[in-house]
């Protein structure tokens, strides 16, 4: 579904991610990992379109997206939690979700609403609670649920876990898994928690300075505790 051909990312001048390959079938979760200012988050933003790349092509089912607007790239089911949520601190939980849904006609994001909280019954119950009054637990649910609103096909997740406990880091995941099984949904995330991202994701990529130092299954990093932490710099050798 998802085909990332040997894309660079741009921050300013500065290329900060050089040649990332990456194909993501449908209904498969890829984490992707890599230590602090790897570039991970500026490859989720530039998968959707809020970042430029300067070379390689993105492709979502073989049409090529990296000269699309971020609206239009949404508009093919592009979904995005970003780092740090970015939820709207002033509008209430319905609102958000309005927010999240305005590209659907009236009726239809209504019943999506009722299907999005139906994944998250906190939220149903906080229906007219200002978001910035939420546990961050109940944000972090609020960003999926509002990225969930335009039923993505593809969804990036940045940093689900950070600051989380975690049973709500278990529950969020368990939606997750729930649409690829069951919907088809491709996931990219992006992890702090090696752990967690190798029990539930298909396939692991590891970026370092702006470049992939490795790819593979969950399983063979699992098999290999120490590859990963290798990778990430965290133990000499
Ligand atoms: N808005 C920006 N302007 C200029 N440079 C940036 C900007 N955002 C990030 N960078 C630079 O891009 C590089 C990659 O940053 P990025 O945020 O993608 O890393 P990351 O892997 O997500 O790190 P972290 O784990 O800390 O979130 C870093 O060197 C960073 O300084
Ligand atoms: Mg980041």
């Amino acid at each position: 579904m998802l085909e990332l051909d040997r894309i660079s990312v741009a921050r300013g001048e500065l290329r900060v991610v050089r040649d990332f390959a990456l194909e993501l079938p449908r209904g498969e979760m890829v984490a992707l990992l890599g230590p602090n200012g790897a570039g991970k988050s500026s490859t989720i933003m530039a998968i959707a379109g809020h970042v430029p790349v300067v070379a390689g092509e993105i492709r979502l089912d073989g049409r090529r997206i990296d000269r699309l607007t971020a609206a239009e790239r949404t508009h093919l089911g592009l979904g995005l939690v970003p780092e740090g949520r970015r939820i709207f601190s002033d509008l209430t939980v319905h609102e958000n979700l309005v927010v999240g849904g305005y590209l659907l006609p009236r009726a239809e994001a209504e019943a999506r609403e009722r299907e999005v909280t139906a994944l998250f019954p906190r939220l149903r119950e906080r229906r007219r609670q200002r978001a910035g009054t939420l546990s961050g637990g109940e944000q972090q649910m609020l960003a999926i649920a509002r990225a969930l609103m335009v039923r993505p096909r593809l969804l990036l997740v940045d940093e689900l876990s950070l600051g989380l406990m975690p049973a709500v880091v278990d529950l969020c995941f368990e939606v997750l898994q729930r649409l690829c099984r069951e919907e088809g949904l491709a996931c990219l995330l992006v992890e702090q928690n090696t752990q967690k991202a190798l029990s539930v994701a298909d396939r692991v990529t590891v970026l370092s300075a702006g470049r992939i130092v490795w790819q593979g299954s969950a399983a063979e990093a699992r098999a290999d505790e120490a590859l990963i932490d290798r990778m990430l710099g965290l133990e000499a050798g």
